[in-house]
């Protein structure tokens, strides 16, 4: 937004005493946002709450940011129209981004299936975004298919389904690629908590290295 924008709306940003890096020196960790995107049933959720389970395990403090569950709530008002679905990830993506600032370790788990989109969370997010392409061929997601929505959508009961009626478009230049379909869960955390502990320098961070 311009300045020339925000000053007409009269609304002017007031900088706290306490910054992100005290809070996170309190905290003996770096924020960061892992964004896991993929078809649905390719695992995103369970890798997301299992990966937040082994950080919490480890004294991280951690929050799990799930397509399902944010749309019982803040996102209660949105469908999956293209518009809907960029104002869902424009919303979550300005949650986590108030998260990072918290110092949180956040484990977003959407489909957001358009690179447009990952782009602009990029852009929002800045460095401390990691694009984890959580990797499954749709034939094996629809044969999973854990709450029978690909049997809907192929019936014509859902419009819009992502991989049957909507696109999704495999992010080109992820931080980290799992392959559910090939590892196991217990091997896709491996890879996942190994990228986590190289970023941060080892998960037992102290306070100084913050
Ligand atoms: S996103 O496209 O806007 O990122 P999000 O991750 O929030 O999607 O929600 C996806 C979940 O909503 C799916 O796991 C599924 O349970 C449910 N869902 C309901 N309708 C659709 C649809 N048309 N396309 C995809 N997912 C749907």
């Amino acid at each position: 937004m311009g300045d020339s924008l925000v000053e007409k709306r009269n609304v002017y940003w007031h900088t706290g005493q306490v910054l992100r890096t005290h809070r996170e020196n309190m905290l003996r960790q770096r924020g960061m946002v892992l964004w896991l995107s993929g078809l649905s049933g390719s695992g995103k959720s369970t890798l997301a709450h299992a990966l937040e389970a082994e950080l919490h395990a480890l004294g991280r403090l951690t929050y799990t940011l799930d397509g399902d569950n944010i749309r019982h709530g803040l996102n209660s008002d949105l469908g999956f129209s293209q518009a809907d679905r960029r104002e869902n990830l424009r919303r979550i993506g300005e949650v986590a981004k108030l998260m990072l600032d918290s110092g949180v370790i956040v484990l977003a788990a959407f489909i957001s299936p358009l690179r447009a989109e990952r782009e602009q969370l990029r852009a929002v997010l800045g460095a401390d975004y990691i694009e984890v392409f959580v990797d499954c061929p749709l034939a094996v997601c629809e044969q999973r298919d854990p709450k029978a929505l690909y049997a809907k959508a192929r019936a014509g009961l859902i419009p819009e389904f992502t991989g049957i009626s909507a696109p999704y478009e495999p992010p080109q230049k992820p931080e980290i690629v799992v392959r559910t379909a090939e590892d196991s869960v217990a091997q896709c955390l491996a890879q996942l908590l190994a990228y986590i502990n190289e970023r941060t320098g080892g998960l037992e961070v102290s306070a100084a290295r913050c």
